[in-house]
């Protein structure tokens, strides 16, 4: 069996941290929001990461053209950052204004002005900042960089994970739930293979009773793993309106991105889940499903309606399983339908080690086919 390696160097606390179910992946890029929900000068709040955080857009034809993300505290007395309005300084630069007393802040964090300050007065504006965070948007999607505990912002910037074929022409279908759950809960039941017979049982998806034994071949890819490319399941029969020979790669990424690319012909379908924490007990889970394929643009509707379905089929069992966890309850992970799941642990294992010990990351990830019935 692979066994997971290059998980040196933990202290026990360390180790403790991310223990299935608690804590945080950090210093990696997480999905912050969509590109469309941040319109030029209406500043928005998101927490991630147990992190309150103002996103904002500046105006058009104000001269830095990048994303702000701030911590959504104003340090003066605690107001929401995110309630305030952009404002232009004099240099042309955008700042975030304070809605409480109008004390304003760059996109570095510094604070640029006092108003209530009279001419004799003097504060020194330039030592008082709200945390900035890196931001960066790609394919629609907007990104934000938290570091760890004693960590910084590396310099320069790891690349944003991109998606083959995930465009932002034509209409997406997305949707998003909050899932009431730690992000690992969440991860693992969305890359689950043996929970869709019994979670996601309809007749239009996997009919009762056509479940069974297959092998997919996995490969590491990034700070993740893929389902190698191969035709899908048989049972589906949503996968057989598309007619052809469709392809189907699943990738999964850290800290919770998984990629569904599907080809038939010239033709493409692609399914993008983003799971992002927002506090110990909350996940954020969106979905994109964007098509070229004919069905799609005739099935949409009943495409979204399935997308809403399975998203809250997924959100009603780690609701349902959240009733045992103040138990502390042990789990465990069978070979090979938890394989992925224990992946995922080994990866985040590692790329913490990775970023605390300033190396490469390691894929701990073997090729290897995993069978299960389903
Ligand atoms: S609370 Fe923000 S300026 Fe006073
Ligand atoms: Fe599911």
């Amino acid at each position: 069996m692979a066994r997971a390696t290059g998980m040196t160097g933990k202290t026990g606390a360390e180790a403790e941290d991310l223990r299935f179910g608690h804590g945080f992946l950090t210093d990696i890029w997480h999905v912050a929001a969509l590109s469309s929900e941040l319109k030029p000068g209406a500043p928005i709040r998101r927490e991630i990461l147990g992190e309150p955080l103002l996103l904002a857009r500046p105006r058009e034809g104000t001269r830095d053209g990048g994303l702000l993300a701030l911590r959504d505290i104003c340090p003066h007395r605690a107001a929401p950052l995110s309630a305030g309005r952009l404002v232009a300084e004099p240099d042309g630069a955008t700042s975030v204004e304070c809605p409480y007393h109008g004390w304003r802040f760059g996109a570095d964090g510094r604070c640029r002005a006092i108003p209530s300050l009279t001419p004799g007065q003097s504060v020194e504006t330039g030592r008082i900042s709200a945390a900035a965070f890196p931001v960066a948007e790609r394919q629609g999607l907007v990104f934000v960089w938290i570091p760890g505990p004693g960590q910084t912002r590396p310099e320069p910037l790891p690349e944003l994970p991109v998606f083959p074929g995930l465009t932002t022409r034509g209409r997406r279908i997305v949707e998003s739930a909050i899932f009431e759950s730690h992000m690992d809960h969440a991860v693992v039941g969305l890359m689950d293979p043996a929970h869709g017979p019994y979670v996601h049982r309809q007749w239009w998806w996997r009919p009762a009773g056509s479940a069974h034994a297959k092998s997919k071949a996995f490969g590491p890819v990034e700070a993740g793993f893929s389902m190698l490319p191969h035709r899908p399941s048989s049972n589906s029969l949503a996968y057989r309106l598309l007619g052809g020979a469709p392809r189907t790669e699943i990738v999964f990424r850290l800290p919770g991105l998984r990629y569904e690319h599907v080809r038939v012909g010239a033709r493409q379908l692609v399914s993008l889940t983003c799971l992002t924490p927002i506090s110990e007990r909350r996940t954020r889970v969106v979905q994109i499903l964007w098509s070229d394929h004919p069905v799609f643009a005739l099935a949409r509707p009943l495409v979204r309606a399935a997308a809403r379905r399975f998203l809250a089929q997924d959100a009603a069992m780690v609701t349902l399983q959240n009733i045992n966890l103040p138990h502390d309850p042990g789990f465990i992970w069978i070979d090979d339908a938890d394989r992925q799941a224990r992946w995922y642990q080994a990866l985040k294992r590692e790329w913490a080690a990775s970023r605390r010990e300033g190396r490469p990351f390691v894929n701990p990830v073997a090729p290897t086919t995993l069978s299960w019935t389903s």
